[in-house]
C-alpha cells in the first residue's frame, strides 16, 4: 500500500455506525446500558421501517445479518483463548462493542486492549471508567491507517507482552475501505503479530456474492450504509476461496473462512431464511 495522506486517514465519518451496532449489542441483551447512546436509540427507530421491509423480502433483517457476525466472532475468540492459550486480545475499531467487557469478566487472565479514532476511544475509556473491573481492560487511539506512529497497530501491539500469544479482531470495520488499502492494514497485522509466540487474528468480512439470491438486497444495503457514514462500503472478494488466497498472500497462515450458517443449532446464531451474506475469518501467523 502506498503511504496515505493525512486527509485520506481521516475515517471518522464512520464512526456514527458504531452507535447503531453499539446499540444493537445492548437490545439484544449482549450489552450493558452504559453502551447505548442517544444516536444508537434513534437510528435503531430510524430503521425499523427497514427492518420490517427486509425481513418481508429478504427473511432476515439487519440485526440478524449482525448478530450472526458477532455471535461466531466470539466464538472464534472464545476457542483461541480456550484451547490455543491466548492471552492478549487487541480488538480495532472497538466503537461501543461490549465483547472486551464480556470478556475480561469471562477470562480474568486475560489482557484486553481496545482501539479506535481518537473521538471514539475517548467516549469508550469514558464508559468502561465508570463499569469496567480491572485495569488490564484498556482503550487508546487508534488509526488502522497509520503505518507509524503512536495511533498505529504496532504503537498499540508494543502495548503487549511480546512472550504471550495474541490475537487482533475487528469487525465491522474492514468493508469501509478499498481492498487495496485493507489489504495493506491486514498485511501490518500479519507482520506485527509474528513478534508473538503465537499470532491470530479474527474478522468478519462481507464479500461480494454476485449470484446470492439476495444480491439487490445487499447493494441497497451498501447504499444504506454510504449514505449513513457518507462513504463507500464495498464487497471484498467473490468466494471462500479468493478470500482464504488472499489473506495467505498478506502474510498470513491457516486461513480458515467460515460461514456462519456452520453453527446454526450449536451457537446462540439467529438463522436467515436465504444464504447467509457475511464471512467469519481466523487467521494465524
Ligand atoms: C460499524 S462500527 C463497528 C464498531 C464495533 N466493532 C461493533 O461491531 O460494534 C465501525 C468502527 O470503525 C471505527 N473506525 C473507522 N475508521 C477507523 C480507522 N481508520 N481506524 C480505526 N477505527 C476506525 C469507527 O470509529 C467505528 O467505531
Amino acid at each position: 500500500m502506498t503511504a496515505a495522506t493525512t486527509q485520506d486517514t481521516d475515517t471518522s465519518r464512520i464512526s456514527i455506525s458504531a452507535h447503531y451496532t453499539g446499540y444493537i449489542w445492548y437490545k439484544h441483551g449482549l450489552s450493558a446500558p452504559g453502551f447505548v447512546t442517544t444516536m444508537g436509540r434513534i437510528a435503531n427507530a430510524a430503521l425499523t421501517p427497514v427492518n420490517a421491509f427486509l425481513r418481508l423480502v429478504a427473511g432476515a433483517d439487519i440485526d440478524v445479518f449482525l448478530l450472526q457476525r458477532h455471535s461466531v466472532i466470539d466464538h472464534q475468540v472464545e476457542q483461541l483463548i480456550e484451547q490455543q492459550g491466548v492471552e492478549q486480545v487487541l480488538e480495532l475499531a472497538c466503537g461501543l462493542s461490549p465483547r472486551g467487557y464480556r470478556l475480561t469478566q469471562k477470562y480474568p487472565q486475560l489482557h484486553y486492549i481496545e482501539g479506535d479514532l481518537p473521538g471514539m476511544a475517548q467516549r469508550k475509556q469514558a464508559l468502561l471508567a465508570d463499569i469496567s473491573q480491572t485495569d488490564k481492560h484498556q482503550v487508546f487511539a487508534c488509526n488502522i491507517l497509520e503505518q507509524h506512529g503512536e495511533q498505529s497497530i504496532q504503537a498499540l501491539l508494543d502495548k503487549l507482552d511480546p512472550g504471550k500469544k495474541t490475537l487482533i479482531v475487528t469487525e465491522g470495520l474492514v468493508n469501509y475501505f478499498d481492498l487495496a488499502t485493507i489489504r495493506g492494514v491486514w498485511a501490518r497485522m500479519a507482520s506485527g503479530l509474528k513478534q508473538f509466540p503465537a499470532g491470530y487474528y479474527v474478522t468478519d468480512l462481507y464479500p461480494d456474492f454476485v449470484h446470492h439470491p439476495s444480491y439487490k438486497y445487499v447493494q441497497f444495503a451498501q447504499k444504506l450504509v454510504g449514505f449513513f457514514t457518507r462513504g463507500q462500503w464495498p464487497l471484498h472478494y467473490r468466494s471462500d476461496e479468493a478470500i482464504e488466497s488472499g489473506f495467505k498472500q498478506d502474510g498470513f497462515s491457516d486461513v480458515r473462512v467460515h460461514d456462519p450458517a456452520e453453527f446454526y443449532g450449536q451457537l446462540n446464531v439467529p438463522q436467515a431464511k436465504t444464504q447467509t451474506l457475511v464471512r467469519i475469518i481466523r487467521a494465524s501467523v
